[in-house]
């Protein structure tokens, strides 16, 4: 998804620009462009494909000036392309967007009408000419951007400069996220923090419908109607060594191996051994509103959705409240039967999910109390819930979500140990027992990540695979589902993950000796069952790749690979099992050679429908 930095200071913007641009690359991006602002012109650069590309534009000639905006864009409308790149220019007018202007159509007809002519096939450029048009009329800079908002429908962030006011940058934001840093003599935007902690910690996040004008000495925030706002910044903790690499060679696998770190940080805090309890400082719902929900809905998009369907398991296990969990792009178009009795709970790394914003905002508008479990405090998801469960997973750069999956599924599991607590079915003894799990799991998850050796030889073997099939029963079929997912995510190899007890009614079809087979069996209930399944794969010359818990000698001789991860709770083994999903898919992608920290075609955050 696009990513906006915006700088006015002292220093020269461009390198400043530059650096932010990258530090957000893992939003994904087809093109890349700048504009500085220094005296004449607006210099604007743009260039298709990496950044790297648009920085050997700059060596040749660069961009000069102390006021700059930048853009990596995430194609929408129009294919991407240096001429569809941002930024976009209508006469003095320069902007960066992020977003999509849905009524730009309408708008395009009618300044076509009035002789504008269009260079792009985007929505973006609309912005451009229509603050133009205005500024034509009033010559104020800040209030023709005002005006040209008011005409837009739709969700955006923009930053926006104007040459004939260069000591000047606006920005505005509404339903996309924009955080201001703020400097000695300079101020920045930017669409994530780490592309502004190498700069400031001082951050204030721009709501809905707010516009900051900014120079370089003063910044005012106003409502859309030019209303003066006042608003408190935050201190960001992180280090800017957080979102950096640390030394491995992908983000995606120093994010696998920060598991057992994010888990311990997950938990810390939240379990109260001594009552037999556990503490979750943000829910902001009341116990005697918990103990009344007849109904709880889980609404997710992507892995964050398969965080989803373990939780439903969880919560229906401990606290018997029926759950129904929905992907939220249909959840928000299916009139759901949301009342006062029951709970929304969102799941969201990013916090910014278009379609998980608009299923909240479905469920508060029916009347419905909503929390979110989410990893990016203060995003647009953590701010407009009832209440929040962080996961305390970091900042999680790769595409491919590992640790902020993980984290989910212990926030869902401690959610519904407090369900089951107020809702009188656990007992102090019993939730003690689950706190037990829970501490020992960090270890456990260290003894996983053991097999990466073991799991890299397995990916030499079937990385030339045209297809996967994944299967698993219970709380393993989302793991199943999750594996599939990742290893198409990021190594392009097309895979379904399936129930166990499913495939006998269509995959089994598929199963020769081509076909690599992954079978989730650890010990539990249905243990028995998916040997069975696992049998009628092998009868058919599939090749099975299982993963067992604990010593499973015996499955050894039937299977074509065996991976065993430590044992735990049958609640907490989806966790586990997760590791050897994620480390197989990230095996095979880099022996590939794909781009496993940024996948074509994906984003990080889909803040777009
Ligand atoms: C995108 C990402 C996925 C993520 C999904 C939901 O598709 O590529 O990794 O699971 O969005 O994102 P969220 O931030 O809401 O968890």
């Amino acid at each position: 998804m696009c990513g906006i930095v915006g700088y006015i200071g002292q220093q020269e913007a461009s390198p400043i620009i530059i650096d932010g641009l990258r530090r957000l690359e893992y939003r994904g991006y087809d093109s890349a462009g700048i504009c500085t602002l220094n005296g004449g012109e607006p210099q604007i650069y743009r260039a298709e494909g990496k950044l790297v590309n648009l920085e050997n534009i700059l060596r040749e000639t660069p961009a000069t000036g102390t006021r700059g905006i930048g853009h990596t864009r995430w194609a929408t409308h129009g294919r991407p392309s240096e001429i569809n790149a941002h930024p976009h220019q209508a006469s003095n007018i320069v902007v960066v967007h992020n977003g999509i202007i849905e009524n730009y159509l309408k708008l395009k007809e009618r300044l076509k009408a009035s002789g504008h002519t269009f260079k792009s096939e985007t929505d973006t450029e609309i912005i451009a000419h229509l603050v133009e048009e205005h500024y034509r009329q009033c010559g104020d800079f800040e209030k023709a951007v005002r005006l040209a908002l008011a005409e837009a429908e739709g969700a955006y962030a923009v930053a926006i400069l104007c040459q004939d006011e260069p000591d000047k940058l606006i920005a505005a934001k509404q339903g996309a996220p924009l955080v201001i840093g703020q400097g000695q003599g300079e101020y920045f935007v930017a669409s994530d923090i780490p592309a502004l902690l190498s700069h400031t910690r001082e951050m204030i996040f721009l709501e809905d419908g707010e516009i900051a004008i900014f120079t370089p000495d003063e910044m005012r925030i106003t409502d859309m109607a030019g209303g003066l706002l006042t608003k408190e910044s935050k201190t960001i903790t992180w280090s800017p060594l957080m979102a950096e690499k640390g030394g491995y060679k992908h983000f995606m696998l120093k994010e696998i191996y920060e598991q057992p770190r994010a888990i311990a940080d997950t938990i810390a805090g939240r379990l109260k051994s001594d009552e037999g309890d556990v503490y979750l400082e943000d829910l902001d719902i009341d116990d005697e509103q918990l103990a009344g929900l007849e109904k709880i809905f889980i609404i997710a998009c992507g892995t964050s959705w398969h965080a989803g369907l373990v939780g439903k398991f969880y919560i229906e296990k401990l606290a018997r409240v029926p759950v129904e969990i929905d992907i939220a792009s249909e959840f928000r178009y299916r009139d759901p039967i949301v009342n006062d009795k029951s709970l929304t709970i969102l799941i969201s790394q990013s916090g910014e999910t278009a379609d998980t914003l608009a299923g909240l905002r479905e469920a508060k508008g029916k009347g419905g109390k909503a929390v979110c479990i989410c990893n990016v405090v203060d995003s647009s998801i953590a701010r407009e819930s009832d209440g929040v469960i962080y996961t305390h997973a970091g900042p999680e750069i790769g595409v491919a979500s590992t640790k902020a999956f993980t984290t989910q599924l212990v926030a869902l599991y401690l959610l519904a140990i407090k369900l089951g607590r107020v809702r009188g079915l656990l007992s102090a003894d019993d939730c003690r027992k689950k706190v037990e799990s829970l501490v020992a799991l960090p270890r456990q998850l260290e003894k996983s990540l053991e097999l990466d050796d073991e799991i890299e030889k397995i990916a030499r073997d079937y990385m030339n695979a045209r297809d996967f099939l994944y299967l698993g029963r219970g709380n393993q079929y989302p793991i199943a589902l999750e594996g599939a997912l990742k290893l198409k995510e990021i190594s392009y190899i097309h895979a379904e993950g399936y129930p166990a007890g499913e495939m006998k009614h269509g995959p089994i079809a598929l199963i020769d000796e081509t076909l690599p087979v992954v079978v989730l069996v650890p010990r539990n209930a249905t243990y028995d069952k998916v040997v069975s399944n696992m049998e009628e794969v092998c009868a058919r010359g599939g090749k099975v790749i299982a993963v067992a818990s604990g010593d499973e000698d015996e499955l050894r001789d039937k299977v074509s690979a065996l991976i065993q991860v430590p044992e735990t709770t049958e609640d907490l083994m989806p966790i586990l099992t997760s590791v050897p999903m994620q480390l197989l898919a990230y095996h095979i992608a880099v022996l590939k050679g794909t781009d496993v920290d940024q996948p074509r075609n994906l984003a990080k955050s889909v803040t777009v429908e």
